[in-house]
């Protein structure tokens, strides 16, 4: 289910290890790492200043609403609305954080 939803993220995103950066960072490894920290992309100066790091917490409040959550970010993206889509999605780019 948690791949059904990535499915809204791959026109920006890749998740695979080692894969390109799109619009957005690859996000392989995204679950406990840095916000912000792959050295290849070049972030917003909003998401350089958030710090932190994201957990299943953070990554539900940015991924409902992200220009909300974090003004000034570069990701173009509404947000993903139903909060079980966003439960399985985080569940999915957990199981890829290994
Ligand atoms: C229109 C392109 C686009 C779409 C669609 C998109 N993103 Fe992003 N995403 C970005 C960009 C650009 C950034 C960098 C934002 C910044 O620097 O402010 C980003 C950043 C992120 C980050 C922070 C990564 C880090 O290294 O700190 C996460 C997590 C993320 N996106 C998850 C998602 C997920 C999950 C989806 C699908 C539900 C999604 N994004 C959909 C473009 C997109």
């Amino acid at each position: 289910m948690g791949e059904q939803v990535f499915k809204r993220c791959v026109a920006c995103h890749t998740i695979d290890k080692g894969g390109r950066n799109g619009i957005g960072p690859n996000l392989h490894g995204v679950v406990g790492a840095a916000v912000a920290a792959k050295p290849d992309f070049s972030y917003s100066g909003a998401m350089k200043a958030k710090g932190g790091v994201w957990d299943a917490a953070t990554l539900d409040t940015y991924l409902e609403a992200p220009m909300k959550a974090l003004p000034g970010t570069r990701m173009a993206f509404a947000g993903v609305i139903d909060a079980a889509d966003r439960k399985a999605l985080i569940l999915y780019l957990e199981a890829h954080s290994k």
